[in-house]
């Protein structure tokens, strides 16, 4: 299944919400968990999650995941994201989330699609726990702020986001990597250059279609 056409219609630019500066972190041992429908809905959030949100469970249970779209996440890491859960795949990443006043607080995120016995996707959940800081500082918030500044050179939301996937696949072609090989070695020694025999794993413009590795 490709990008959903109706989700890139809906493109918006609600980047002008109110942003603290003020971070905040939980410890190395919690998880944040949250449970979605198919549509990206939460239907389950746990008490980490609702604790560091700073919204309520009744706030939360119903509402789009999006409640917690932080402005400083690029648009195509969610593009990226859904790609790979609507193709039935896990997908690991890095966000930045917003709280309810404004405060915000990294993850480094595994969020998987459930199957009913049939092999068919039911919904997802995702887990999150803290993200290491070097690896956040060095290679994530820079990659970011990249394809963001990106995303906002362009008139539309939708250019802004089709440039920011090119520049995001123009960069694992050169890693020569998928963005999972990608995800499992960044800001860790990679050994030489690899002669990828695998397929790129990204959005296919010309079908409107993930291509798996
Ligand atoms: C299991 C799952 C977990 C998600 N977790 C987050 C999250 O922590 N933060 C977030 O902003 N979006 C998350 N999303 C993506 C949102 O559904 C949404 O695509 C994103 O916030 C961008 O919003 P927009 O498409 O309205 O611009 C998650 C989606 C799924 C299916």
């Amino acid at each position: 299944m490709g990008w959903p056409r109706a989700r890139s219609q809906v493109l918006k630019r609600n980047d002008k919400v109110h942003l603290s500066g003020v971070e905040r972190t939980f410890p190395e041992n919690d998880i944040i968990v949250s449970k979605t429908d198919l549509k990206g809905n939460l239907t389950y959030a746990n008490k980490i999650f609702i604790d560091i949100s700073g919204y309520t469970e009744k706030e939360l249970i119903g509402q789009p995941h999006s409640i917690l779209r932080n402005p400083q996440m690029p648009r195509v890491m969610f593009k990226v994201l859904w790609c790979m859960l609507q193709s039935g795949s896990e997908i690991f990443a890095y966000v930045v989330n917003r709280c309810k006043n404004g405060d915000h607080y990294w993850v480094y995120a595994h969020a998987t699609p459930s199957f009913d016995m049939k092999g068919n996707i039911i919904g997802y959940h995702s887990n999150r726990r803290v993200p290491d800081r070097r690896i956040l500082e060095e290679h994530i918030i820079p990659l970011y702020a990249k394809l963001r500044e990106e995303e906002h050179r362009h008139a539309s939301a939708k250019d802004g986001l089709t440039a920011s996937t090119k520049m995001l696949e123009s960069m694992l072609d050169d890693l020569g990597m998928d963005y999972d090989e990608f995800i499992a070695t960044v800001g860790k020694e990679r050994h030489g250059s690899r002669p990828s025999g695998r397929r790129r794993q990204g959005y296919d413009k010309e079908t409107e279609r993930c291509v798996w590795a």
